[in-house]
């Protein structure tokens, strides 16, 4: 349905209660492409009325500019830092400290989200800006990146003349482990934790390329605000949810600190299994009269302290080095452990990521380490131990050959990885045959390494598109393959030509292009031929793509290899369409055109084709069902039976509209 241009504020209304319910809440209402197509129809009539966009429309998360460089912010409440506390008895130290001054001491005590400090200022309502913490004083301005957090609202649910806040942007772990390993199969430079990665995204200079990192954020305080008062931390912590951001749903009431150290110990458990990456416990005085009595140095205020983790390090051996080959050719060096418990798991291989990292450090093989997991989840090496060497380690070099295929090994210019740039290689072809059945991309269950390195070395698959030529008595001649298997197996191959196409373009491994990426592009390129068509330039137009997959894409199907691969599986009957369901929720899905009359600008034919493109359907005779008749020049009878029925009619001039706006 078509909104009137008088619904746009409305439209607005809808889209960020959607937005709120989507990534505050974690509760949606409405499916993905439902609210896409609100989305939708607001750009279009906000692009039809151009006077009436507002700087706080949802359209305007990602829109602006690439910036030369980041203009500075002046804070307008210094934005302090925190004393550290590393023990217990540090805790009851500040704890004494309080109660030496003040009657009544309670706390807030809330997790220390390992993230980068950012300030928001609002005025009636509408973000007006947001900065890095900077020095304290002055920070960097980075507005427009920060409106392509999904978390951050542009415009606040309840209104106040005048509102600053303070909170942590920061990089879940789930993104940051995805961000790095893309980083390593290009050969780049890997993030050292989720925070140097947040900082990282938060200061590109080009908003669409934060826009493609999953950042989040958690605000914790209020540094002003006008036509409110607030008593208590507790009380800043609800009215900052009522605004509607993200506030840290852990943050706990402690009557004493007792109570605070306790929770610390908690937390210092659980802490491996939160989706994000914190590095201790932010203890405040609650009671706000408390705060102002107790005052601050020039660094950091006296109420509040940071109760810091111990870091989680664990010392252990290096036994071995494995050498791989990733899909894309990068070849890793792979440190082999002494089995280690640490972070919650057992680790006993741990990613070197590059050679150069390698030799920075000095690590040999043999040598005793000190290992840590970067942002909770990545185990790694963080230094040898060179005083407790024997004279028995052994140097760690670089292959000058595949250790796969025995090809040279390639080191392109700004790359600190080494490659193999044999396409044919075996490694590289089971990787991406893994990566191809695996559950985010075909979903071939029974398609593991183990059946995959079968596969590739007995000459039955040597590239992708042979799974798809595999019969039961191949399947059979594997080792500890028996018929039932073999027959499951095949039937996954089967079942799997029928994924819907982005699962297909996520298996595919293009660059840069993830799973969720994949989602996003078809649902606008809906056949494998739009991708084969679509310009770098239009595939920028749509939201969360960003220059860097919009080249990815148009260069992988540009070339020739993988136009074949393409090819071999559509041949084999591999569904290259997105599923009817996202069919269905086209533009002009479930709409009924009924076309009469001379069109000036394009057939019947094109004009029927250009409908059901968008997903609506044409009809030979009008009905009260029929949403849309098409009139051209001379129109027939069906023209006087539309305005009979109340049914719209439209114009050449309004049917072009419809097709290009929708
Ligand atoms: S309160 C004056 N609360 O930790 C109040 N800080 O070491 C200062 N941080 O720079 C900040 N989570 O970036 C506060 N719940 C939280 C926090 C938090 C993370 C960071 C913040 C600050 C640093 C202090």
């Amino acid at each position: 349905m078509n909104r009137p241009v008088s619904d746009i504020e409305k439209l607005r209304e809808e889209l960020r209660w959607h937005e709120y319910r989507y990534y505050v809440l974690d509760d949606p209402l409405i499916s993905d492409a439902e609210y896409d197509q609100l989305m939708e129809q607001l750009k279009n009539l906000e692009e039809a009325h151009p006077e009436l966009l507002t700087s706080d429309s949802p359209t305007q998360r990602v829109g602006g500019q690439a910036l030369d460089k980041f203009g500075s912010i002046v804070h307008r409440v210094p934005l302090l830092s925190l004393d550290n506390a590393f023990s217990y008895k540090d805790l009851q130290d500040f704890d004494q400290r309080l109660k030496k001054e003040l009657d009544e001491v309670s706390y807030m005590a809330e997790l220390k989200i390992d993230g980068v400090s950012i300030a928001l200022v609002y005025e009636n309502g509408k973000l007006i800006n947001a900065a890095t913490r900077g020095d304290g004083q002055v920070g960097e301005d980075v507005t427009i990146n920060i409106k392509t957090i999904k978390t951050i609202p542009l415009k606040l649910r309840i209104t106040v003349p005048r509102l600053e806040v303070r909170g942590e942007v920061y990089m879940p772990k789930g993104e940051f482990l995805r961000l790095n390993t893309e980083k390593e199969e290009k050969g780049e430079k890997i993030f050292a934790n989720p925070r140097n990665a947040a900082a990282g995204s938060l200061r590109q200079l080009n908003p669409r390329i934060t826009a493609e990192r999953s950042l989040a954020s958690f605000i914790y305080d209020i540094l002003y605000i006008e036509g409110r008062e607030i008593l208590t931390q507790g009380e800043a912590l609800q009215t900052l949810r009522d605004f509607g951001f993200n506030v840290n749903p852990q943050a706990r009431y402690c009557e004493d600190i007792d109570e605070v150290f306790n929770f610390t110990e908690e937390l210092a458990k659980e802490r491996h299994n939160l989706p994000y990456e914190i590095d201790g416990v932010v203890v405040k005085l609650n009671p706000y009269a408390g705060r102002s009595l107790m005052g601050q140095t020039i660094r950091s205020p006296r109420w509040a302290i940071a109760y810091k983790f111990p870091a989680e390090e664990k010392e252990t051996r290096l036994l071995d080095v494995e050498v791989n080959v990733g899909r894309t050719g990068v070849i890793a060096p792979t440190a082999i452990l002494e089995p280690v418990f640490i972070a919650g798991t057992t680790v006993s291989r741990a990613s070197m990521h590059n050679f150069d990292l390698v030799a920075e450090k000095d690590i040999r093989i043999g040598d005793r380490v000190l290992i840590h997991k970067a942002g909770d989840i990545i185990p790694e090496i963080i230094k040898s131990l060179p005083e407790q060497r024997t004279g028995e380690e052994r140097i760690i070099i670089p292959p000058e050959n595949c250790p796969t295929c025995g090809s040279g090994v390639v080191r392109l210019d700004g790359e600190v990885a080494f490659r193999c740039e044999n396409i044919n290689c075996p490694a590289r072809l089971k990787e991406s045959l893994v990566f191809f059945a695996s559950r985010g991309a075909m979903d071939i269950e029974g398609m593991g390494p183990a059946v995959v390195e079968q596969l590739v070395n007995s000459g039955l698959v040597n590239k992708v598109a042979d799974l798809y030529n595999l019969d039961l008595e191949k399947l059979i001649s594997l080792d500890r393959m028996g018929n039932k298997s073999a027959q499951n197996l095949l039937q996954a191959i089967e079942d799997s030509k029928k994924r819907p196409l982005h699962r297909l373009i996520t298996a595919l491994g293009i660059r840069n292009i993830g799973a969720k990426s994949a989602r996003i592009l078809t649902q606008q390129l809906i056949d494998i031929d739009d991708f084969f068509k679509v310009s770098e330039e239009e595939l920028a137009q749509i939201p969360e793509i960003g220059p860097i997959m919009a080249d990815s894409i148009v260069k992988f199907f540009a070339e020739p290899r993988n136009q074949e691969t393409i090819t071999h599986l559509k041949q084999k009957g591999v569904n290259m369409m997105e599923e009817k369901l996202v069919q269905r929720e086209l533009p002009l899905a479930n709409k009924t055109f009924v076309i009469t009359g001379t069109l000036k600008s394009m057939t019947r034919t094109q004009a029927s084709e250009a409908i059901q493109d968008l997903g609506g359907k044409i009809s030979s005779s009008v009905s009260k069902k029929t949403d849309y008749v098409v009139a051209g020049e001379s129109p027939g009878s069906k023209y006087d039976k539309a305005a009979e029925l109340g049914v719209s009619i439209l114009d050449e001039t309004q049917f072009l509209d419809k097709l290009n706006r929708q």
